[in-house]
Formats: C-alpha cells, sequence, structure tokens
C-alpha cells in the first residue's frame, strides 16, 4: 500500500485527471440522493479481505456514488450556506493533502502554519481588531463558535466566585443552531432575544434587566450575529459591543457566514463595532471561496484562548522546549490533530490578491439586489424583506408549505437547482417562504429567472 509503483501511477494520472475535469466543468451534475439500500445494490461490496482495485473502486465512485451528491458550488445551488471554492483553493487542497503536515504545532508544522498565518493576518487586518489579535484556522464556523465559547466561560470562571457554576450565554432567536448546539457541549443555559431580525442594544439590555441577581451572576456572554444565516441580518455590533463592555460580559459575534463581506470594501461598513468583539467566527468555506472544511476563530487576546485550550501532556512537554517555540494552532481552539486547513486559502489569496477576493464577494451581493429587483418585477412572488447581503428571502403568493416543498424536490429530481424553502417570522406568526443566498460569483441573472420561472 505504501509503495510506489506501476499501479500507484497509474492511480494517481487518473485521479488527476477526474481532479481537472471536475474543476474545469462549468456546471457539474446536480445529483440527487438515492436510499442506502439502492446505492449498495449499485456498488456492491466495497470492502473485501482482497480488496476490490483502485479502479473499480474509482469507477464506482464516479459512475455511481458523486451521482449521488449534490456539488455545492453548482451554480443554480442557492440552498443553505453553498459554497465555491476557488479552482486555485481545490487543487492547493490536493497539495496540502500530499504534503502530510501536522497542523498542531510549530516544531512539526513551520512552513504550512506560517501560510495559514499569513492567510489568517488577513481575515485579521479586516475585522479591524486590535493590535494582538489573531486566531486559528478550524473545522467549520460550529467548532469556532465552540472554541470561543469555552475560552469566554473559562475566563468567566477565573473569578473563584463563578468556579461550580452553570453559565449562561445571551443571542437572539435569528442566531445560528450552532451556538444553542455548542453551548448544550459546555451545559451552559441559553437565553433567548426574540428577534429573527436585528438583535439590537436595547432589546439585549432590556434581557440583561430582566434577571434575578443568581442568573446574573451566571451570564457570562453575548452571542451576537454577523449575518444570520436565514436573512442575512447583522446585528447592532456597536451598541452591543458597548453594552458588553459596560456589563462586562464576553462579546462573540458569529460572522460564520457574513464575515466573507468584510472582504467587499463597501459591504465593510455595515459591520460598524465588530473591532469591540472578544472573539469572532469567520467560515472562509463559507463566502471565502475555500474548500471544505475551513471556519475560523479570531480573538482580541489570544493568550486568553491559550489558557482556555492549551493541553498538557508528558508526550506534548517537548512543544514548550525552547527549541520547538513558535505558533501552535492546537492551544487556541478545541483540536489537538489538525490538517493545516488555512492552507488552501492562503495559496488562493497569494496566487489571486485580495482584490479579487473583493470583487467576488459584492458579485454575491449584486446577484441579491439583482435577484431582489426581478422578484419586485414578478406578480407571481413578493420579497418578505429587502435582500441583506447575499440573502433573499422571498414568498410565492398563493403557495402552502407543501408546495415549496414538492417545487424544492422537482427541481432537484430534474438536476436543474437546489434552492430550500426556510420559515421566516412575519408579524409574529412563522411563514414557509423561499431564500436564495448567493455565494458563486459564475450564478448568472438567467440561472436567477429560471429559478423564478420554475415557480410559476
Ligand atoms: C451564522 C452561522 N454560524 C455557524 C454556522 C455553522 O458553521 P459550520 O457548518 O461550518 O459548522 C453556520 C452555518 O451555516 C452559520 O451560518
Amino acid at each position: 500500500m505504501h509503495k510506489v509503483d506501476f499501479e500507484m501511477v497509474e492511480m494517481t494520472l487518473d485521479v488527476m485527471k477526474y481532479a481537472i475535469g471536475r474543476l474545469t466543468h462549468p456546471s457539474p451534475e446536480l445529483g440527487k440522493p438515492k436510499n442506502e439500500a439502492e446505492l449498495k445494490a449499485l456498488v456492491g461490496e466495497t470492502i473485501t479481505p482482497l480488496g476490490i482495485g483502485g479502479e473499480k473502486a474509482f469507477n464506482l465512485f464516479k459512475d455511481v456514488l458523486i451521482k449521488a451528491t449534490v456539488p455545492i458550488d453548482h451554480p443554480r445551488h442557492l440552498a443553505f450556506v453553498p459554497a465555491s471554492p476557488t479552482k486555485a483553493a481545490v487543487m492547493f487542497d490536493l497539495v496540502t493533502s500530499a504534503s502530510s503536515i501536522h497542523g498542531a504545532y510549530w516544531m512539526e508544522g513551520a512552513g504550512g502554519i506560517f501560510c495559514e498565518n499569513e492567510a489568517m493576518k488577513w481575515l485579521v487586518s479586516l475585522t479591524g481588531l486590535p493590535e494582538g489579535a489573531f486566531g486559528v484556522f478550524t473545522s467549520g464556523g460550529t467548532a469556532a463558535n465552540l472554541s470561543a465559547m469555552v475560552t469566554a466561560r473559562e475566563f468567566w470562571r477565573k473569578d473563584p466566585s463563578n468556579r461550580g457554576k452553570k453559565g449562561i450565554v445571551i443571542t437572539s432567536s435569528g442566531a445560528h443552531s450552532s451556538v444553542k448546539a455548542m453551548a448544550k457541549v459546555i451545559d451552559c443555559d441559553v437565553l433567548l432575544v426574540e428577534t429573527e431580525e436585528e438583535m439590537t442594544s436595547k432589546a439585549l439590555k432590556e434581557k440583561i434587566t430582566s434577571l434575578d441577581p443568581q442568573e446574573r451572576q451566571r451570564l457570562f456572554a453575548v452571542v451576537a450575529t454577523g449575518g444570520t444565516t436565514n436573512a442575512g441580518i447583522i446585528d447592532d455590533l456597536f451598541g452591543i459591543g458597548d453594552l458588553c463592555q459596560e456589563e462586562n460580559l464576553w462579546f462573540h459575534v458569529d460572522a460564520a457566514y457574513g464575515g466573507g463581506a468584510l472582504a467587499s470594501k463597501t459591504a465593510r461598513s455595515l459591520f460598524k463595532g465588530l473591532e469591540k468583539a472578544d472573539s469572532i467566527t469567520i467560515d472562509p468555506h463559507k463566502w471565502l471561496f475555500s474548500p471544505y472544511d475551513c471556519g475560523a476563530i479570531l480573538y482580541r487576546e489570544p493568550e486568553l484562548a491559550k489558557e482556555a485550550h492549551s493541553q498538557e501532556g508528558s508526550y506534548l512537554e517537548i512543544f514548550n522546549d525552547d527549541g520547538a517555540r513558535g505558533f501552535n494552532p492546537s492551544d487556541y481552539q478545541i483540536q489537538l490533530t489538525r490538517r493545516v486547513r488555512g492552507l488552501p486559502l492562503w495559496f488562493s489569496l497569494a496566487m489571486h490578491g485580495t482584490d479579487k477576493y473583493s470583487w467576488a464577494v459584492d458579485r454575491g451581493i449584486e446577484l441579491a439586489n439583482l435577484a431582489g429587483e426581478l422578484i419586485t418585477k414578478n406578480p407571481l412572488v413578493e420579497l418578505v424583506r429587502e435582500p441583506s447581503l447575499s440573502c433573499v428571502v422571498f414568498r410565492r403568493l398563493g403557495w402552502s408549505s407543501e408546495d415549496y416543498t414538492k417545487w424544492t424536490y422537482k427541481n432537484q429530481r430534474e438536476g436543474f437547482a437546489l434552492v430550500t424553502p426556510t420559515k421566516f417570522k412575519v408579524q409574529g406568526e412563522y411563514e414557509t417562504v423561499a431564500r436564495f443566498c448567493f455565494i458563486n460569483p459564475a450564478t448568472t441573472e438567467e440561472d436567477i429567472s429560471m429559478i423564478l420561472a420554475s415557480m410559476e
């Protein structure tokens, strides 16, 4: 298995040929899922004592299995938060794998971690965080939010009167599900400011004031959102930042999706107050064109993250030795062994320059505004709210929730598009509506028109 022989070289060529073919295909086939029994019937036993051979396994993957997946970079994949990694980043993902770099410690991964840190400096510069702020790449927004919440909780527990207490975090109902899920992981309670629109500092103040003294002592952090997943809404970061300072609370901003917009010279001003954050989540695998998976967590004071996350063990002591000194990404987030997952971003940034990133992010915003105009002109549909960042929430007049579901499945079955419905609170009631999220600069006006036409 580890020998270099003819078969291995042939397989490498096949893999490279496939990768190049996939990368240069403008509109990859939009696959659809099959159930497990169907897939098993199509491919048979693949894990056997003697192996089925690379050629057969790869053919099964290319001919059957890949067709049961949806390419996230399809120009008419506008569901959830899609992705559209640059070709450079995808190719460098192959290089990252081939290079077998351990990304936890400088001692082993210095060259790779150096590249990640160059990309991280750019990310930090977009946020306006002060000198000394820094961060690390994580597996995604969930892991970044968790790493931040652990850091915040450990910081709060430095005060001996908070030890042994169960913490409380306040966020809004528009916050991503991962905030609530990660609160479970660290066993803290979550209180919600009930709004899917912008969480204001006034509403937050009211929530804090409503707490009884015990609850108030348990409150250690506020999680604001810099671009909600559902509708691209940015909380009042400026006011919330000030309030957190007054109330001595950790201020985390989840900009996993919206953070990409910091690369846009025009949209950046929407994030006023971000510079007051103690920690910020930004996912390059969402709107900064990295392949999965690549999230990032940035800290105002990285030392606090180090206090919370650095691991100790006799086998790790060498990393404290002068000869091994350097930046150790594993000290700042929840994971020890890690892929240098910021490398594809670094290569793509280095190759293309940051201006192209600004352009590509602006294109997502432009597409959202364009979709807004097309919806306004079309008598069958109407905007639920004005487009925000690259999200558009709209309704098809006269449709029930079942109609939206049928429409989604039909488009996917026909290999045409993946656009899923969501629910949005309108006048106090949740309504099923349609939603676009634009990430891919290759999406065209015609794609949007065709999707709207599929609602007729
Ligand atoms: C605002 C926000 N936070 C967190 C996440 C979770 O990120 P991930 O799926 O990378 O863990 C998402 C995912 O869509 C998100 O939109």
